[in-house]
């Protein structure tokens, strides 16, 4: 019997996904859990610890040796390196650069696939991440594949930067975001993709407001409720 839900939502850097599954995991009482916050752990773990991030076996031999931790404090998940709340530091662009690597090593995607279903047993869930419907929720009881275009995803990642206080060209964001979209889409390991039985949804023209009534369309027509 399974009277637990659990939704994916996957798609490229910047299409909002974080946003917006924190919103839908709210609105459905569900434990949000942003994947991506746990490879960019592992990447800051491979900064601080002066390992090549392109150097796939040097990764590859750490993949276990990493201390990752995932807290709730006030509703607001907290990620922790070797006990170390890492939850600032994994948004500046080189720890971006180092997830971006670092995830592209079969057995990193492993131990943090393990990891990831190990947090979420038993709970309602909401995951966002690339592989969460092709990978880790391969029966979720809902699957959504997140986009939008690369100009505005690169526009809404300038805002975010600015209100973090990092600010960065948008031209620099758009080229950096479209290396990530092609070394995400193309590495050998999970690629991100939408997984068949997913639902796509193209927030382009839409507003945050608007997406997550379409989310919540979409998780009631899959039987969730709110
Ligand atoms: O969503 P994000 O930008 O925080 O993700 C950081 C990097 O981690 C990104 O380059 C893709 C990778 N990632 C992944 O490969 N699989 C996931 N489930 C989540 C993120």
């Amino acid at each position: 019997m399974n009277d637990t839900f659990s939704i994916a939502i996957d798609g490229p850097a910047g299409a909002g996904k974080s946003t917006m599954a924190k919103a839908l995991a709210k609105a459905l009482d569900a434990m949000y859990l942003d994947t991506g916050a746990m490879y960019r752990a592992f990447g800051l773990a491979m900064l601080r610890q002066g390992v090549d991030i392109h150097d796939h076996d040097a990764v590859a031999a750490k993949a276990d040796a990493v201390n990752i931790d995932v807290n709730y404090v006030d509703g607001g998940q907290h990620i922790y390196l070797d006990g170390d709340d890492v939850t600032g530091a994994i948004r500046s662009p080189e720890v971006s650069e180092a997830a971006s690597a670092i995830s592209a090593v079969a057995e990193v995607r492993t131990r943090m696939v393990a990891l990831q279903r190990q947090i979420a047993a038993g709970h309602d869930v909401v995951m966002d991440g690339r592989d969460i419907g092709t990978a880790v929720l391969p029966n979720a009881t809902l699957k959504v594949y997140l986009t939008a275009s690369a100009e505005e995803r690169a526009r809404r990642r300038c805002v975010e930067l600015e209100e973090k206080g990092m600010p960065q060209p948008y031209e620099q964001v758009l080229a950096d975001m479209k290396e990530r979209d092609y070394r995400d889409m193309n590495r050998e390991a999970s690629p991100l993709r939408a997984a068949e039985d997913a639902v796509t949804l193209d927030t382009s023209e839409l507003n945050l407001e608007q997406s997550i009534q379409a989310l919540l369309k979409l998780a009631a027509g899959a039987g969730i409720a709110g």
